[in-house]
């Protein structure tokens, strides 16, 4: 039996075209380790009404962690009207599958390190060195969302808080509610998990970003835990910045940051800022981590226009294989991706599309497995 058994998701579009890259570095550096093919995605979506089949599930069940390409995902009328003919109108609602794998297998942390690899020439900046830590199962994304917004439902709210009585002449379907949820667990955990972080490779800082000041109970909540957390690490400084303002800051002084932390939406934003700091998609990896199951994954989507003709830059997903290799403990191997890629970016000869160059997925996979 291999040592390590690993659910291969490759997904839609270039999701495709950026796995088979990973399969070449897996491949070149020998892993030890059996794939498990799983179907996810649009395609299933539309000729099943489940873009996550309960098959791929019970794959999930028994891996010791998930390989990610990426998925087409459209909103609810849309998916509707792609549906197969036969399975229109039979009650199917479209819900994204990386959200429910997210919350199914409780992947409560999303990792997402964003570094300036000396020769890129989409760096915005050198010496950025940051890592996103954001909350993936609750918050913003939680899911619990109303419209029409039901007329008792208020009622019963307004007995709790009668701010919502402003809205007592709106029609309900004129009115739509996006529960935002943060729990104290939720919290504690994104926010243990970076602080772990930060001490193990001796970042100096832990910027917590929220807006305290307007959202006063579930940003105030998770300040809260950030503070009591902080205790436990005294070497650590912590800065607590809004959300808006830190937008600011990444733009203005990106080097200064080495951990950052926060809710679901927030970190989705800062993340896709940040990447953008350190080449755009090409170069965004992430990290889905829970208790007992981690799912890894490029940040970009499936880039339909791309799909097939090889222009994605497989330089993400690659270093999305490097932090599955750390998770496996497989240190030695991920170290070496590590440098592979940083090799190849600080030659510049071989440079994707996005870069500015001309070689194609695979040809920039292949100069890298070369490496190795
Ligand atoms: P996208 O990330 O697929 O592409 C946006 C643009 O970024 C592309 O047009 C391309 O110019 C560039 N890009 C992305 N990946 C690249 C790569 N590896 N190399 C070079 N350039 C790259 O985002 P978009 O266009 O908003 O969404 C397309 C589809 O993907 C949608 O259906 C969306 O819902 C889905 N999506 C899926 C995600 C996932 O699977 N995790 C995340 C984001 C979007
Ligand atoms: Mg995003």
């Amino acid at each position: 039996m291999a040592k390590h058994t690993i659910a291969w998701l490759p997904g839609d579009g270039i999701g495709n075209d950026v796995m088979d890259a990973a399969k070449l570095i897996l491949d070149t550096l020998k892993l030890d380790a059996n794939y498990v093919h799983g179907d996810i995605g649009w395609e299933f979506w539309k000729r099943e009404g489940n873009p996550l089949p309960d098959r791929t599930i019970e794959i999930l069940n028994n891996t010791d962690c998930a390989l990610f390409g990426a998925i087409t995902s459209k909103p609810k009328d849309e998916a509707a009207k792609e549906l197969s003919q036969e399975l229109q109108g039979k009650g199917f609602v479209y819900s994204s599958p990386i959200v429910g794998l997210r919350q199914l297998l409780n992947l409560h942390t999303n990792m997402r390190p964003c570094h300036a690899f000396e020769g890129n020439p989409l760096n915005y900046r050198d010496n950025i060195d940051l890592v996103i830590f954001r909350e993936n199962t609750e918050g913003m994304y939680a899911g619990i969302e109303f419209r029409p917004m039901p007329k008792d439902l208020r009622e019963t709210m307004a007995e709790y808080n009668p701010k919502i009585r402003k809205f007592d002449a709106v029609a309900d379907d004129d009115m739509a509610v996006t529960l935002r949820v943060i729990t104290r667990k939720g919290a504690e955990a994104i926010i243990k998990d970076a602080f772990a972080y930060a001490k193990k490779f001796n970042k100096s800082t832990v910027t917590v970003v929220e807006k305290a000041n307007v959202l006063r109970e579930t940003s105030g909540l998770f300040l809260e835990v950030a503070r009591e957390v902080a205790k436990n690490y005294p070497e650590i400084e912590m800065w607590v910045t809004n959300i808006d303002a830190m937008c600011m800051w990444l733009v203005k002084n990106p080097e200064k940051y080495g951990v950052i932390v926060t809710s679901n939406l927030f970190g989705d934003i800062t993340s896709d800022l940040s990447a953008q700091l350190v080449g755009g998609l090409g170069f965004a990896c992430a990290a889905n981590l829970g208790d007992e199951y981690a799912v890894f994954e490029p940040t970009h989507g499936s880039a339909p226009k791309y799909a097939g003709k090889g222009i994605a830059n497989p330089t993400a997903m690659i270093l999305s294989v490097r932090l599955m290799l750390q998770y496996l403990g497989e240190n030695d191997m991920a170290d070496k991706v590590y440098s592979a890629v940083a090799d190849v970016l600080k030659e510049g000869i071989v440079r994707t599309r996005d870069m500015g160059g001309t070689v194609n997925t695979m040809e920039m996979a292949h100069a890298i497995a070369k490496k190795l």
